[in-house]
């Protein structure tokens, strides 16, 4: 995909290797750069908030959308064309690999992943076979149209962490305590390690294609690791995501890493090798930036919920993830998880405006 490059930019970019997007406020935050404001992106910002999105997926289930490059396009940039957002996010689910490898699973609408024959078992690995560009054309196809529409405005690419993965292949779809998959994580270290290594190498593969066609940063979603204890997490966890790090390090792209409820683990999760670590509402910026030590940007940290309290509230709140994060080596701000379905979007555009504009430089 080098060619994909060459209509639309300049040859001292190509020598370079900069693309378009390389001077942005986001990537130049996530580099820890002097930044004109704080840049601004939401999880989930692609996605069921907005009419227009559920007017366009009308009759088409999750997964089919997410193999046809027209609608992830013109769905990856709904959000950036209302709310004037920093970035935008690859519209794609964290299972998309794992369905393009051949898994049998499905995304049932108000539930999540669904798996129909869980893997628990040795001879279940066999069926976790290895990832490459030619399963996720749709993928490669989606991205060059979108860098191409996207111009100077950054797009991040993404997957699933080895355990948030595992926990869904486990357990066999969304799970509270994630049970069986603690199981087999203290019940069978070996075929536990195996397995996160076999995802780790599907992960790596999923990113590396995007990072490919173009995306200009990664994020890895360890959603649900925050069920796990620090050593625990040390031990069995972080090994497969320093793996799907290192085979993204050096592509001159930042590497995003998040969690929901990682407040314990956000040192390590910085270790693992991120250059950005993302932060949920539970724990201010500057105390995560205690956590996380020197040498990375960090991303967050709004409770999604607020945006459901007026306007004055949504400010007053935000205004203290802002002062929170004065000091900050870089900072994106994002909220502390998705945006919740019935979100208002004129929240979410006021939102990023308020942002810009109270860290103007
Ligand atoms: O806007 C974006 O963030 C880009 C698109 C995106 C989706 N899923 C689209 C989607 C991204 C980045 C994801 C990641 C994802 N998927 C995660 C990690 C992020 C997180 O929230 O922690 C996880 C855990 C999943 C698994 C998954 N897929 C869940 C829990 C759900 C929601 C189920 C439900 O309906 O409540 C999905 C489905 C899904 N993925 C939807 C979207 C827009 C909703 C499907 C629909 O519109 O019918």
């Amino acid at each position: 995909m080098s060619e994909r490059r060459e209509p639309s930019q300049p040859a001292s970019q190509q020598q370079t290797g900069r693309t378009a997007a390389y001077d942005s406020a986001f990537l130049r935050a996530c580099r820890r750069e002097p930044v004109p404001h704080t840049p601004v992106w939401f999880m989930r910002q692609a996605g069921r908030s907005l009419p227009e999105y559920r007017k366009l997926r009308e009759g088409i289930p999750m997964l089919d959308s997410c193999m046809r490059p027209d609608l992830v396009t013109e769905i990856t940039l709904q959000p950036v064309r209302r709310h004037n957002v920093d970035a935008a996010i690859f519209f794609s689910d964290i299972v998309v690999p794992l369905k393009a490898i051949g898994i049998d699973l499905d995304i049932k609408p108000g539930v999540g992943p669904v798996v129909a024959e869980p893997i628990r078992t040795r001879a279940d690995l066999e069926r976790l076979r290895p990832l490459d560009a030619s399963d996720v054309p749709y993928v490669t196809e989606a991205i060059g149209m979108l860098t191409a529409e996207l111009g100077a405005t950054p797009l991040i690419g993404f997957a699933g962490a080895p355990f948030t993965l595992a926990s869904y292949l486990v357990e066999g779809g969304p799970s509270r305590n994630h049970e069986h998959t603690k199981a087999l994580m203290y019940g069978d270290p070996e075929l536990w390690a195996d397995l996160l290594d076999r995802l780790a190498d599907i992960t790596a593969s999923f990113l590396k294609v995007q990072i490919a066609a173009g995306a200009s940063a990664v994020q890895l979603f360890d959603s649900w690791v925050g069920a796990l204890a620090p050593a625990d997490y040390r031990r069995s966890v972080m090994p497969s995501s320093t793996k799907v790090f290192d085979a993204v390090a050096g592509l001159g792209v930042p590497r995003i890493h998040f969690g929901v409820g990682t407040g314990e683990l956000l040192g390590l999760m910085g270790e693992a090798g991120a250059d950005v670590v993302g932060v949920d509402w539970r724990i201010p910026m500057d105390e995560a930036a205690r956590r996380v030590g020197p040498g990375k940007a960090l991303q967050g940290n709004l409770d999604p919920a607020v945006l459901f309290a007026g306007r004055e509230a949504v400010e007053a709140k935000t205004r203290e993830v802002l002062t929170a994060a004065r000091d900050l080596e870089g900072h994106v701000f994002n909220l502390g998880h998705g945006v919740l379905p019935t979100t208002d979007p004129e929240a979410l555009t006021r939102l990023v405006e308020f942002v810009h504009e109270q860290t103007a430089r």
